[in-house]
């Protein structure tokens, strides 16, 4: 098949470079001309584990193109998606500039009938607005050129995005037309071979269904958050408790680790998005509003255990960062609780040294330059340079080499043996043990 992928971000081009593996010939388009020139030269903009064969092979193989603008050879495709950004507006309402300009872009540039996916994560009623301003370019072309819009939302995971494209545990095609049915079953078949793992269903079902997915998710985090900072002021082992209902099937292992709050570029813009929703039909969102709340509150509770060690002025004192992604695997750093933590840090005086595997060109966009030229924030190339001169280690994402550190080696190179561990990542027992004075969340 002839696809045209607009956007080229993580989402776009993912399933740009996966559906160029599995035999179609892909154009995508991005307007960041930096971007789609560093693809040509082999630069992926992103990390992203096994992306870059993908892209180079299929790039060489020419099955996979970039581009600046939809051109003639976009134009011949039969299928569009749209995977560019919904970031939040004021309200916490997704803003739909992004997806509808590419709308109107694809109305000013069909021929022939097209199918349009919504790949991007898009609020309920979406794909109307979609079809009304596609049609509204039509008509200014005087033209009458067939098309649906179909919802298809994403639900790969940074970090393990290629293979979740690769082996979906399913794939949710929202439509009521007979025609894009088959389509889309021909598309996404060859990546389900052993079973299918389509679900067909309404184009506003689809819509909700990615929302309340990471709705669900971000609310298993909060609960356990919130469980954590109860475990913590009555003694009890919120790691103990994990594991305790984590082996009911009905509960499951999965996201209810205790942390510093969840981040990146869904969950919080979704779920904010997801309350406005409801607010904009008149029903308040009880529990939706208490998962956001505890994870803003969340995302602060490391700077609360360094005050209550350290004092509120931290002037002269030096904090050691493993880890600024907002999870391991990625270099995303979007609403990562990193981010909030170094800035709290900043703001109360003290300096922070930081180390990331590979989000060191992230974090010298997220914060302030002066930061960097006045040294109250430095970067560092190995994680434990971090903790030179440092009054205490603060660990905030939970990369694998963090995991199992030597801590011979950390205790000689702190000012002073403390560490915050923002993952629940190391016996607190061994720790003290090892002279460390330790604090996690919720134990
Ligand atoms: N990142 C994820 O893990 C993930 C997972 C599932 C769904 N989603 C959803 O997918 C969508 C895209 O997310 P992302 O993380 O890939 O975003 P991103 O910011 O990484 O990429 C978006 C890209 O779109 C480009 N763009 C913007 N306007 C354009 C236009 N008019 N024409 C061409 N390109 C344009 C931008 O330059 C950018 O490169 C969002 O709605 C997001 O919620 C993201």
């Amino acid at each position: 098949m002839k696809l045209t992928i607009i956007g080229t971000g993580y989402v776009g081009l993912v399933t740009g470079a996966c559906f160029a593996e599995m035999g179609s010939t892909v154009t995508c388009v991005d307007i960041d001309k930096k971007k789609i020139e560093g693809l040509k030269q082999g630069i992926l903009p992103i990390y992203e584990p096994g992306l870059e064969s993908v892209v180079a092979n299929n790039y060489d193989n020419g099955r996979l193109k970039f581009c600046t603008a939809l051109n003639d050879s976009a134009a011949e495709s039969g299928i569009y998606f749209i995977a560019v950004g919904t970031p939040p507006g004021e309200d916490g309402s997704a803003d739909l500039q992004y997806v509808l300009a590419v709308a109107r872009e694809i109305g000013r540039h069909i021929n022939s009938y097209t199918i349009v996916v919504d790949k991007s994560t898009v609020p309920v009623g979406t794909a109307d607005k979609v079809k009304a301003a596609i049609r509204e370019e039509l008509d200014k072309r005087g033209v009458g050129v067939p098309f649906d819009v179909v919802s298809n939302p994403e639900f790969l995971k940074e970090g393990a995005a290629v293979e979740d494209f690769m082996r979906p545990d399913r794939v949710i095609i929202g439509t009521d037309s007979e025609q894009v049915r088959k389509a889309m079953r021909e598309l996404y078949l060859p990546f389900m071979r052993n079973h299918e793992r389509l679900l067909f269903m309404g184009v506003r079902d689809a819509e909700m269904s990615k929302y309340a997915g990471n709705a669900m998710l971000a609310t298993k985090i909060s609960f356990m958050n919130e469980i954590a900072n109860l475990c913590e002021r009555m003694g009890v082992d919120v790691e103990n408790v994990r594991q305790g209902i984590g082996s009911d099937a009905r509960i499951g292992y999965s996201f209810i680790y205790p942390g510093a709050g969840y981040g990146g570029s869904c969950f919080p813009k979704d779920v904010k998005a997801l309350i406005r929703m409801a607010k904009d039909h008149d029903f308040e969102p009880k529990v939706l509003n208490a998962v956001e709340a505890r994870n803003e509150a969340q995302k602060h509770v490391l700077f609360e255990k360094i005050g209550r060690r350290f004092g509120a002025d931290l002037k002269g004192l030096v904090f050691g960062l493993w880890g600024l992604a907002f999870k391991p695997g990625t270099d995303d750093m979007r609403e990562a609780s990193s981010v909030v933590l170094i800035r709290e840090l900043i703001d109360a005086g003290a300096s922070v040294k930081a180390y990331d595997p590979v989000s060191m060109t992230a974090a010298r966009r997220e914060f302030p330059r002066a930061w960097f030229d006045g040294g109250q924030l430095k970067l560092v190339d190995e994680q434990y340079s971090a903790l030179e001169d440092a009054d205490a280690m603060v660990l905030v994402t939970e990369w694998k080499p963090f995991r199992y550190p030597d801590f011979k080696r950390v205790k000689q190179i702190l000012k002073k043996p403390v560490i915050f561990d923002g993952r629940n990542q190391y016996d607190p027992a061994l720790l003290r043990d090892a002279g460390f004075e330790y604090s996690g969340i919720g134990r």
